[in-house]
């Protein structure tokens, strides 16, 4: 410790003691105590948590249910019932095809659909492996030869929005930009698995390497909504 070369006399003593103290004070012995808050801000903030309990409202519980009835602003309830496939047939994927897109597809894909159909969509996901003996049903191929050949964007969308016999839909949790965005990716899986000779030199001319995109470049934050859904 410095202390100005003119200090007043007998004062360097009871100084240099009183910091000691209060350095030695800062260290509480007991880790669970807390200590005084001279400016404690936003230390105990008075909103509640998500999932705490709550007396205020009915439930007791911090997290409130919408109203019945309602949908949030912006949000486009989708129109079919679970059967009704055929007229989701001739609805057509809104967003264009790039790179980006299928990131993004590839993105959401493996969060969500991964874990029963595989990296690659052959039904080898960790959820089915593991629960397949409790009776869990094995997915078919996403790259089956009906899916490619047969099954229109639409219904693909349609099966993602509303799910089919074991699988549950995806209309409430996956918005509807990145469930089209899946679609692309889903076909995506369905060139990999058997590729012509063609695809492989577009491949190898883009020099599009898949373990590349294991690590998209962060984009620049994007602006507005739009972006948000493509690129996140
Ligand atoms: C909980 C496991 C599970 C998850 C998660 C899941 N699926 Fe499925 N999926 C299944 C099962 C099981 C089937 C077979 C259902 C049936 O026909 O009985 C299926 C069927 C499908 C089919 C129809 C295949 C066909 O040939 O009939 C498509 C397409 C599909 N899933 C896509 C997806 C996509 C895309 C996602 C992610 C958004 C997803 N699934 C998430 C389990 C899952």
């Amino acid at each position: 410790m410095i202390l100005p070369r003119r200090f007043p006399a007998g004062l360097g003593l009871p100084v240099l003691l009183a910091a000691v103290a209060l350095l030695a004070s800062a260290c509480a012995p007991d880790p669970e105590r807390r200590e005084r808050e001279f400016m404690p801000d936003m230390y105990r903030n008075p909103a509640v948590k998500a999932q705490d309990e709550f007396d205020y409202f009915r439930t007791g519980s911090a997290m409130l249910v919408p109203p019945e009835g309602t949908i949030p602003r912006g949000f486009e309830p989708y129109p079919f019932g679970i059967a009704e496939r055929d007229k989701a047939a001739g609805l057509e994927n809104p967003l264009p095809v790039s790179r980006r897109m299928l990131e993004t597809g590839r993105k959401y894909y493996n969060i969500h659909c991964m874990i029963c159909h595989g990296v690659t969509g052959s039904g080898d996901g960790q959820t089915t492996l593991v629960h397949q003996e409790a009776g869990m049903p094995v997915p078919p191929p996403l790259y089956s030869q009906s899916i490619r050949e047969e099954w229109t964007d639409g219904e693909l969308f349609h099966v993602i929005s509303m799910g089919q016999g074991q699988m549950p839909g995806y209309r409430d949790r996956i918005s509807r930009e990145h469930r089209w965005a899946i679609v692309h990716y889903t076909r995506a899986l369905g060139l990999a698995a058997d590729p012509t000779e063609e695809d492989l030199e577009a491949v190898e001319r883009l020099g599009w390497d898949a373990r590349e995109m294991d690590r998209p470049e962060r984009p620049e934050r994007p602006r507005d909504l739009q972006s948000i859904y493509i690129i996140e």
